[in-house]
This record gives C-alpha cells, sequence and structure tokens, in this order.
C-alpha cells in the first residue's frame, strides 16, 4: 500500500505512541566510565582537554565512584598514571601499581562495582609506546609477556574484568593463557580489536600522560581505511578467547560497529574516546549545539549501530538525563 493510505507519521503524532515504538533505548546498564587514577592524596586535577573529567588519587577516586554507582552508572574503565614510568612499563605490573591500589580500595568500599582495567604499556614507558621498544618499533612477542604479567597483577588485586587495548599480535592469547595458569578462569576478556590508529585520542593522552615520545602508533594500530581489516582484528581476537570485541572510536567508525555486530554473535563494546566527548563539549560550550541533545543522539546512534556497551566519558552525565535526574 502507498500514500495515501500509508502514513508513516500517524506513528508520530502521540508521544506516548512515539515512546512505544521508539527502536532504540539507551539505559545507564549499557555505560562503562573511565576514570585515571594517579599517586598521590585528595588529587583532584582537572583535565582541560576534557571538561568534567580529573586525574584522581585512589581516595578521590573511591569518591567519584560512589558519585558514580549512584547515577546508575555500574562500571568503571580504569587507566593509571603513575609516578615512575620505565622503559617495558613493567612497573605496570608491581603488586602495589597505581590501578592496583585503586582496585583494592574500590573493592573495600563499594564492592558492587564493576571494575574492568585497561591492560597497556603506554602510561607506563617512559617512551610512550604500548610496548618495548627493539630496533625503533614495538617489538610484539616481547611486548606480550609484560602485557600477561600486567593483566594477571590486575586480576590479583580484583578487576573484574581485563581489557587489553595494546593491539599486539597474539596478545589476547597470551592473556588468557596466563589469566587461566593463575587460577582466573572466571575474568572475561573485552578485547580492544578493532583500534584504529585516531586523531581522537589526543586529549586522552594529556589525560593519561601518554603521548609517544617519538614516531606514531600506525605499526600497531589500525589503519582508519580499512573495515575488512577489522573483521580479520575481531577474528583473530574471538579465536584467542576475547569474550567481548571493542570498536574504538566510535563516531567515525559506526559502519564497523554495524559489521562486527552482524558478522559474530558475541557482546560488542565500542569506546566513545576522549576527542569525540571533548568536540562535542566545545562545541556545546560555545553554544553551537544543545549539548544534553546531542550526546543523547551520539550515544542512541552507537547503539543504533550495534553496541552492547558503550564505554563513554558521558556516562554519568547521560544517565543523570536517562533517569531524569
Ligand atoms: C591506550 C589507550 C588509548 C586510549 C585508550 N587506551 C590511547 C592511545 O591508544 O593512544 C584512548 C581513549 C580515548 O581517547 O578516550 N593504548
Amino acid at each position: 500500500m502507498t500514500f495515501p493510505v500509508t502514513r508513516l507519521r500517524r506513528l508520530r503524532y502521540n508521544g506516548v505512541l512515539r515512546q512505544m515504538v521508539t527502536e532504540t533505548k539507551l539505559s545507564a546498564d549499557d555505560f562503562v566510565m573511565p576514570l585515571f587514577v594517579v599517586s598521590g592524596t585528595k588529587v583532584r586535577n582537572h583535565i582541560n582537554s576534557m571538561p568534567g573529567n580529573y586525574q584522581l588519587s585512589v581516595d578521590m577516586l573511591v569518591e567519584e565512584c560512589k558519585t558514580i554507582y549512584a547515577s546508575g552508572v555500574k562500571a568503571v574503565l580504569l587507566f593509571g598514571i603513575p609516578a615512575h614510568k620505565d622503559e617495558d612499563g613493567s612497573v605496570a605490573c608491581e603488586h602495589n601499581g597505581i590501578v592496583q591500589q585503586a582496585i583494592r580500595a574500590l573493592k573495600k568500599e563499594i564492592n558492587e562495582l564493576y571494575i574492568i582495567a585497561d591492560v597497556c604499556n603506554c602510561e607506563y614507558t617512559t617512551h610512550g609506546h604500548c610496548g618495548t621498544i627493539i630496533d625503533g618499533d614495538v617489538d610484539n612477542d616481547t611486548t606480550l609477556v609484560t602485557l600477561a604479567k600486567q593483566a594477571v597483577s590486575l586480576a590479583e588485586a580484583g578487576a573484574d574484568m581485563i581489557a587489553p587495548s595494546d593491539m599486539m599480535d597474539g596478545r589476547v592469547g597470551e592473556i588468557r593463557k596466563q589469566l587461566d595458569a593463575n587460577g582466573y578462569t572466571k575474568i572475561p576478556i573485552m578485547a580492544y580489536s578493532a583500534k584504529y590508529a585516531s586523531g581522537f585520542y589526543g586529549p586522552f593522552r594529556e589525560a593519561a600522560e601518554s603521548a609517544p615520545k617519538f614516531g606514531n602508533r600506525a605499526t600497531y594500530q589500525m589503519n582508519p581505511a580499512n573495515s575488512n581489516e577489522a573483521i580479520r582484528e575481531v577474528e583473530q581476537d574471538i579465536l584467542e578467547g576475547a569474550d567481548i570485541v571493542m570498536v574504538k572510536p566510535a563516531l567515525s567508525y559506526l559502519d564497523v560497529i554495524y559489521r562486527v555486530k552482524n558478522e559474530f554473535n558475541l557482546p560488542v563494546a565500542a569506546y566513545n574516546v576522549s576527542g569525540e566527548f571533548s568536540m562535542l563539549k566545545a562545541a556545546a560550550e560555545k553554544g553551537w549545539i544543545d549539548g544534553p541533545r546531542v550526546m543523547i543522539e551520539i550515544l542512541t546512534s552507537i547503539k543504533r549501530a550495534g553496541a552492547d556497551i558503550i564505554i563513554t566519558y558521558h556516562a554519568v552525565e547521560a544517565a543523570n538525563i536517562l533517569n531524569g535526574k
């Protein structure tokens, strides 16, 4: 049947009905809030390029997480900024490493909070690359050893999930093997599978103090022009034991999220990264866009594309809007 019998606007006249036929419903359950932990006490450094986000010492992180949990956001993703860095990032594996301390404190104070630990070396190496440098480039297989050690140490501290973001080949398999060998068979791996060499990470690198001191990450992160390769990356991570696969960034890669969701039947996460967050904040600050409205529209588009989990600095703000606070 065509017009005038078919009138698609019929479903749009009434607000109750519009709500009933809404296909994509965002909820605070979808969100993960990324956080940055630093050493010290009472530290709450505002990150200039990421309005409303802070580098937090463990005590302040605990307070922040109480607010986050109260908003309905029940999961956080932790990044550590250690007091000292080294050549191969092995400070990340220390029993009393910064994230390890944070996890223990959080588990003591807010046991219900779901803690995802990012696993990567870039915040821990003096050169800012995601692994050990040999002959001027990140050496894949050497890096696997430190990554797996870091993962085991974070699980030992009490992390609920491990999320490797380094993009080394074989890291999911190696991390799975070492977690299992150490008795952490129940800890899932959320792999940053299709992680692109993106300009959108700029503000994060200020926040995490992890910008590479030379070169770039093009030899390990993906070329933004490729999506068949994303499918290969995801396939490989699944074969190695990933429980959840991630596409990162989100907004310029909605097609990749959509493809991954359609080709594989496991949960897909999308990382709405720092640059995406900060662009919105900057435009809203100038009054050029309606910030909260555009935020919800963006998060909805990421879910509509196929993401089951959305990692976003907007998590609390969005949860408050969705919960009518
Ligand atoms: C570390 C890592 C990065 C991000 C998450 N994990 C930065 C990078 O790869 O340089 C970026 C997150 C964001 O921009 O919000 N490997």
